[in-house]
């Protein structure tokens, strides 16, 4: 894999007179290449003839790095072919993969959506692989499917094609129940408000205040008011999950938005990819959904600094000796923090403790260039007492999430043929475009840069907020009163 491309392997097998050895070239790493002993195993185990002469197993290119257990099914269904158990001649149209466990057994394996694409845009004919990862494999039209448990079933698949192939069904979506609801949260119609507003525009949001105020659990609920994925959006996310590994057994295309909500210990190259052989980090697993950085302040600020490139330009490039890899790393960034470190700051009944400079410390940490991303920023106020004891519910997730969902509408059809999809997307020449603003508004506007010292790009921001406000209340003109909404959601 380079990034979410896959790029195909030639296995070959050589059996020939000599003392038995089992010896394996082109760059296979130390996990490749204990692949040995679990083919030896499996094929004996399987009941199948293992050669006691010398093999030799080379995988090409040999210039790329192979990684991974995959290999385990093509070398040993290539032994088995010199051996004559595999009548077929010709096998090299299909794509073999799987990892060999002792037994014969096949266990599923990473990368199975890319690889398919990859088969397909190559015009191999089919795929034959880990039964567990059939779903997956069917994502992509135009191949024949070999689902396999075991060696045996794998020779038998290529022994008698007709039986073998297979069109599993598309597995339903797993439904969306451990996604907590918006009606649990009390009061913060504020803080509700903005939340709207983030998801029908894909904003950034920024959520301060002190302990216990919930912004943990609101920012958790966000799952359940974004619309759902797109086929397109769905299959860049399952790429990325299929190659990270996280794709869970039979699943086929994700359904859900992706939420990221990474500890403040990750480091720089977990949060956005990196290792010798690159895997995506955070950035890339919540492409299309929400990366959550709860306790925003705490996290490294070297860490912090990593989000830049894919925040700006929506990639994650890996430079390696050998190849490039470029990760997809588009995602809803939503921040948590506390308003000072003693977190008290503008609370109505405790003291904050701390002095103005920890105070502005604290905030630096969020340097002037990250701060500017958030479109929204919005002030969680501890929880009146009273309002605790109230068994009135909030407003349910569903409800919000037609509103969000119709907002996104609206943006689709505005920015058809163009190559953004919300709002949050808008380039300064689109906003000019598609953000015109009457006169009333314009003057607050101007009001609002002398009195609050905007920069240009804030004033954007502005007006990417105003629109999305507009879109919300289903208006095709930005009025006065959207920008004064707009101008609420300001840094502190
Ligand atoms: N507005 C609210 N409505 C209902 N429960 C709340 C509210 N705010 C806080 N809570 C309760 O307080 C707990 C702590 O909130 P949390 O989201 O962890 O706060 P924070 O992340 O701001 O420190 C929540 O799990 C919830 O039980
Ligand atoms: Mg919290």
């Amino acid at each position: 894999m380079f990034g979410v491309q896959a790029c195909p392997v030639h296995v070959e097998v050589d059996v020939s007179f000599g003392m038995p050895a089992f010896t394996m070239v082109g760059l296979p790493d130390a996990g490749v290449r204990e692949s040995r002993d679990r083919v030896r195993s499996a094929i004996r185990n399987s009941g199948l003839p293992f050669p006691s002469h010398r093999i030799t197993v080379n995988l090409a290119p040999a210039d790329v790095r192979k990684a991974g257990a995959a290999f385990d099914l093509p070398i040993a269904l290539g032994i088995l072919a010199a051996e004559g158990v595999i009548e077929r001649r010709h096998i090299a149209d299909l794509v073999l993969l799987g990892e060999l466990s002792l037994d014969g057994s096949i266990h599923a394996t990473r990368g199975v959506l890319p690889i398919a694409a990859a088969a397909r845009r190559d015009g191999l004919s089919g795929i034959l692989l880990p039964v567990s990862n059939a779903s997956e494999a069917a994502i992509v039209t135009g191949l024949s499917i070999f689902p396999v448990a075991t060696l045996t079933d794998a020779v038998r698949a290529l022994n008698e094609p007709a039986g073998a192939a297979a069109s599993p069904a598309p597995v339903p979506p797993p439904p969306m129940d451990h996604v907590a609801d918006l009606a649990d949260v009390r009061g913060q119609l504020l803080a509700r408000r903005a939340l709207e507003i983030a998801c029908a525009g894909g904003h950034h949001l920024l959520l301060a205040g002190p302990p216990g105020a919930g912004k943990t659990m609101m920012a958790r609920r966000i799952p359940g008011v974004l619309p759902p994925l797109t086929f397109d959006e769905a299959l860049d996310a399952t790429s990325v999950h299929s190659v990270a590994g996280l794709l869970p057994a039979g699943t086929g295309l994700l359904v859900h938005r992706p939420f990221r909500a990474p500890h403040h210990t990750i480091s720089d190259a977990a949060l956005v990819g990196g290792g010798s052989l690159p895997r995506p980090g955070e950035v890339s697993l919540a492409h299309h959904g929400v990366l959550f950085l709860d306790e925003m302040l705490e996290f490294r600020r070297r860490v912090l600094e990593a989000l830049r490139q894919p925040l700006e330009e929506g990639v994650v490039t890996i430079a390696r000796a050998a190849r490039t890899s470029v990760f997809l790393g588009r995602f809803m960034l939503v921040g948590a923090t506390n308003p000072c470190p003693c977190g008290f700051l503008g609370d109505t009944v405790r003291a904050c403790r701390c002095t103005p400079q920890q105070v502005s410390r604290y905030r630096d940490r969020l340097s002037g260039p990250l701060r500017d991303r958030f479109d929204l920023t919005v002030e969680v106020p501890a929880l009146p007492l009273q309002l605790f004891g109230t068994a009135t519910p909030g407003e349910a997730s569903a409800r919000v999430r037609a509103r969000v969902v119709a907002a996104r509408v609206c943006q689709a059809q505005r920015y058809h043929g163009h190559s953004i999809s919300t709002n949050a997307e808008l380039t300064p020449s689109l906003i000019r475009t598609y953000s015109e603003i009457p006169p009333a508004a314009h003057r607050l506007l101007e009001e609002a840069v002398r009195r609050l010292a905007l920069t240009a790009r804030g004033y954007d921001r502005v007006l990417k907020v105003a629109r999305t406000i507009a879109d919300l209340s289903g208006q095709t003109q930005i009025g006065a009163e959207h920008v004064a909404e707009a101008l609420q959601f300001r840094m502190l």
